[in-house]
This record gives C-alpha cells, sequence and structure tokens, in this order.
C-alpha cells in the first residue's frame, strides 16, 4: 500500500526528473542547436519529398461531363466527387454543356493535367469516340458513364439498363390506357440512351399497335433534350390532332414536365397519362399532384459508388469483374447495368423517399391533398 508519505516522495521524484529533463534540453549549446536546426530541416525535407512522392502516387481520376442542366447530373458530380476521394484519390471535373467541341478540348485538359483514368458522361455518342482515342495514345483508360460512348474501344460502360427505362414507362402507361392514340417525345438521337430508351418504349407497345389498340400519332425526338424544345414538340402534336391524345411517354422529367405545361394550355393536365424519368424533384410533386403518371427512378448513389470504384482498380490496373458486353457498333465493351426502378404514388415512400433521394417534406411540398 503507498502511504501519503511514500506519494509525496513518489511526486517529488517525478518533479525532480521532469525538471532534469527540461534543463538537458535548456541547456543544448549554440552547437548543439546547429546541429538540431540541420536534422530539423532535412526532416522536413524529407518530410516534403515523402508528401510529393504521395502525390505523384495519388490516383487521379478525371471526369467529363456533358451537361449540369438536369438535376440528376449535380448528383452525379458531388456522389462521384465524394466516392472517388473516400477511395484515396483525386478528381479533376468538367461539364462542357452540350457543346461537343468544348468537351473534346476539356478531354485534352485533363490528359494533359496526368490523370490516370477517364470518365467521360458524352454529349454525342459518336464524336467523343475521338476523347477515347486521344485518351488511348496517353496510355489511359476510359469508362463510359451513364451514357455510352458508340463505335470506339471504350474499355468499359456503366449505366442503367435504359432499355428497361423504356420498358417501365410503356407498361405503366399501357395499364393505364391499353387502346387509344399515343404520342411519344423521346430525347435526342445522338445520345444513345435516347435510343435505348425508346428501343424499351416500342417493344411494349409493338404487339398492341400490331393489334391496332394503339395508334402512335406523334413521334419525335428532341434535340439536345431542351425543355423548350419538348414544349415545342408537345404543341405540334396536340395541334396535329385536334388535342385528340391519349397517352405521353417522354423520354426524362424535363421533356415529361413540357409536355404537361403544353398539356395545361390546353386544359388537359391531369387528364392524360404523362411518364417521364429520373426521379426529378417536380416530377415527383407532380406525380402526388397528379399531373405525371409515372417516373423512372435510377438510384445515381449506387451508379457513382461504382463507377468510382471501378474507375480507381481501372488506374491501379487491378482487375474488375465484368458482368456483361454491350456491343457498341465498334468493340464489345464490358458493361455494367444497373436496374431502374419505375415509381408513381402507390410506391414513392417505399423507393425514392425511403432511400432519402428526395425528403418525404419536399415531394409532398406542393400536393393540393
Ligand atoms: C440520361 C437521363 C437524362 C438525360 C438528359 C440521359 O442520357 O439517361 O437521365 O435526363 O440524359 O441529360
Amino acid at each position: 500500500m503507498v502511504t501519503p508519505y511514500g506519494k509525496l516522495k513518489l511526486g517529488w521524484l517525478l518533479f525532480i526528473m521532469i525538471v532534469l529533463i527540461v534543463g538537458c534540453d535548456q541547456t543544448t549549446g549554440p552547437m548543439d542547436n546547429t546541429k538540431k536546426n540541420n536534422t530539423d530541416a532535412s526532416l522536413q525535407r524529407q518530410q516534403v519529398q515523402e508528401d510529393r512522392d504521395k502525390m505523384d502516387d495519388l490516383i487521379k481520376i478525371g471526369f467529363s461531363m456533358d451537361t449540369l442542366a438536369e438535376e440528376r447530373w449535380l448528383k452525379d458530380r458531388a456522389l462521384f466527387k465524394e466516392a472517388v476521394k473516400k477511395l484515396g484519390a483525386e478528381v479533376e471535373i468538367f461539364a462542357s454543356n452540350g457543346d461537343d467541341a468544348l468537351q473534346i478540348l476539356q478531354a485534352e485538359t485533363l490528359i494533359q493535367n496526368g490523370i490516370d483514368l477517364l470518365v467521360i458522361v458524352p454529349h454525342n455518342a459518336e464524336s467523343t469516340a475521338m476523347i477515347v482515342k486521344k485518351a488511348h495514345s496517353a496510355g489511359i483508360k476510359v469508362i463510359s458513364y451513364d451514357r455510352l460512348v458508340r463505335n470506339s474501344e471504350v474499355d468499359m460502360y456503366i449505366s442503367f439498363d435504359n432499355i428497361m427505362v423504356g420498358e417501365l414507362q410503356a407498361k405503366t402507361i399501357i395499364n393505364e390506357v391499353p387502346k387509344g392514340n399515343y404520342v411519344y417525345i423521346g430525347g435526342p438521337e445522338t445520345d444513345n440512351n435516347a435510343r435505348l430508351i425508346k428501343q424499351g418504349v416500342f417493344n411494349i407497345l409493338q404487339p398492341l399497335i400490331e393489334k391496332g389498340d394503339i395508334t402512335i400519332v406523334y413521334d419525335q425526338w428532341t434535340e439536345d433534350w431542351l425543355p423548350k424544345n419538348a414544349y415545342a414538340n408537345m404543341e405540334e402534336a396536340l395541334k396535329a390532332n385536334n388535342n385528340n391524345i391519349d397517352a405521353v411517354i417522354a423520354a426524362n422529367d424535363a421533356t415529361a414536365g413540357q409536355a404537361i405545361d403544353a398539356l395545361a394550355a390546353q386544359g388537359l393536365a391531369g387528364e392524360i397519362p404523362v411518364a417521364g424519368q429520373d426521379a426529378d424533384l417536380a416530377a415527383t410533386q407532380r406525380i402526388i399532384e397528379g399531373t405525371q403518371t409515372m417516373t423512372v427512378y435510377k438510384p445515381i448513389q449506387k451508379l457513382a459508388d461504382q463507377a468510382a470504384e471501378i474507375a480507381v482498380k481501372m488506374a491501379k490496373g487491378e482487375e474488375v469483374g465484368v458482368e456483361s458486353i454491350v456491343n457498341n457498333g465498334k468493340s464489345e465493351v464490358p458493361s455494367l447495368l444497373l436496374s431502374p426502378i419505375g415509381v408513381d404514388s402507390e410506391n414513392i415512400d417505399e423507393t425514392i423517399i425511403a432511400d432519402g433521394f428526395h425528403s418525404r417534406d419536399r415531394v409532398y411540398q406542393t400536393t393540393k391533398k
């Protein structure tokens, strides 16, 4: 047992030891100080060099995006950036705002900036093949993100099953309108996704068209996904058919929103089923209000996480498991296709809201109910 006296003695002993140690340090002469400064400086230099080496070792991913116009792309950008950082790599991002020449220029800049791998969302499925070529000649692999670069030797394609997107849209709408006049408002032909979505829609509609139950009274691409072009298309469709339209399938929520505005101008919003995709906040609110029938929800978090993981692995030269193969016109591209989910007012809570994609408060914010 330690007596109070013993504790006191122990305390003194400790105090004397500390004084001696600190004292020793304080009594180092000028010569010793120079020595110490020299070692400090060399330690510092060593640290700087180590940091530099680490920076050189750090994997750098380039992310060349097309547009940030639709709400989803802001999510893609933020989530991809976060996912890459979590994996201990860095990322440099550019968006070209629908400008093909600018996207090529930005990709060249990324290559010059020393990226180890390029991830690209092509604006134009064909012309971006040139970017893949340029990256390859610099020894850099390329991943097609969400949209496929066609006629190229792109190394990997990560997206959602876009044919399924169209199929989900059409399945919901034929349930509502098994017979009648249909309008199809597509995306731009220059985006491979727009073609796949259309293929999916017509996979479902074709047998009913052949049966004579469904008539396609209007079918147009929407140049550059521009909402104003979608509005003009829908106006034209209404005019050409004296408003005699029973259903509308639009390739995304931005175009669906414009189609609904054009219907509203004729007092028809909420009267005619409309499908979209992306689960934009405004679209979810329209679903609750009853002016849009459904949207297709694509969990972007999964896409961004998977893309980041594969990008960093490929940049390190590690093996990446391949799930499927997609032909892009020139090569068989190793691909990963995630599943989209059809959402209407029935399952909005258990999908979009349960996932935290949008909060319940915001989705139900403008509801009349
Ligand atoms: C994407 C959609 C998006 C559209 C417009 C498509 O390639 O799949 O989610 O709404 O581009 O940016």
